[in-house]
């Protein structure tokens, strides 16, 4: 089976160019197992800086660029958007999609959410798809209905067999930022149904996709989360900023 595991850091609006410098110097040493992948996403103004670093400070190949957001479009008169081919440029691997702030805070739709993540696959650069529900919906057990209506357009719309290249990052939304975390338990009943959910159309690929969890993992509490079996990692927000902890986590898998 061999799923990757990955830690993604999604710096939001935050971090500096201080930040992209110490966190790179500090990577450049970090001790990986053999089947870790670490993505960095910090806005889009360091990618650039970030992509220097990474030259300049050779660090490992396992240790990639990502970014919070693209454009649907491929280019043209949209003002303040962001394309794939200016992703590429800069050596981004990753790109954060569907994330619940941009479901909330800026109207993005699940219909939104899968022309983004078929755009960057046809780009070749590879969607983190965030899924998850609110703390109202988990309350009146809607959270199953919610997933599957956050990922059946992306299926829809790119095919099962593109969704293989895929990540998905399952992040309730009242784990975000408020050191609410799931129990481990509960994570992996819910990374378990999102498996179960794919594996319905297809097993292979069900057992190949990467499903990371987000929402307040720490240094302290990423090890249970990342030990149950159908987590394969963490997306990483408040914690990732800070570069002793996001190195522990980064080593902890
Ligand atoms: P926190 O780790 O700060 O809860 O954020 C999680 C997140 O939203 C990552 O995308």
């Amino acid at each position: 089976m061999n799923r990757s595991l990955i830690v993604a850091a999604n710096w939001k609006m935050n971090g500096n160019l201080t930040l992209i410098k110490e966190m790179t110097t500090a990577l450049s040493v970090v001790s990986l197992s053999q089947d870790t992948r670490v993505i960095i996403c910090p806005s889009f103004p360091y990618l650039a800086a970030f992509s220097h670093a990474q030259e300049v400070k050779q660090l490992d190949a396992r240790i990639s660029l990502g970014c919070q957001n693209v454009s649907e479009h491929e280019n043209g008169a949209y003002t303040g958007e962001v394309s794939t081919d200016m992703l590429q440029e800069l050596n981004v691997d990753y790109v954060i999609i569907g994330h619940s702030e941009r479901r909330s805070l800026y109207k993005e739709t699940s219909t939104l959410v899968a022309h983004k993540v078929k755009r960057a696959l046809d780009a070749g650069l590879s969607p983190i798809l965030c899924i998850g529900e609110s703390e109202q919906e988990r309350e009146t057990q809607q959270t199953e209905v919610v997933l599957a209506s956050q990922l059946q357009p992306v299926i829809d719309e790119i095919g099962i067999e593109k969704f293989k290249e895929v990540v998905i990052a399952y992040e309730p939304v009242w784990a975000i930022g408020t050191g609410k975390t799931a129990s481990p338990e509960l994570a992996q009943e819910t990374h378990q149904y999102i498996r179960q959910f794919i594996a319905n159309i297809d097993q292979q690929i069900a057992e190949k996709i990467s499903i990371l969890y987000g929402g307040s993992v720490n240094a302290t509490n990423c090890q249970q989360l990342f030990s149950q079996s159908d987590i394969d990692g963490g997306l990483i927000g408040g914690a990732s900023l800070k570069v002793d902890e996001f190195t522990k986590i980064c080593s902890a898998v």
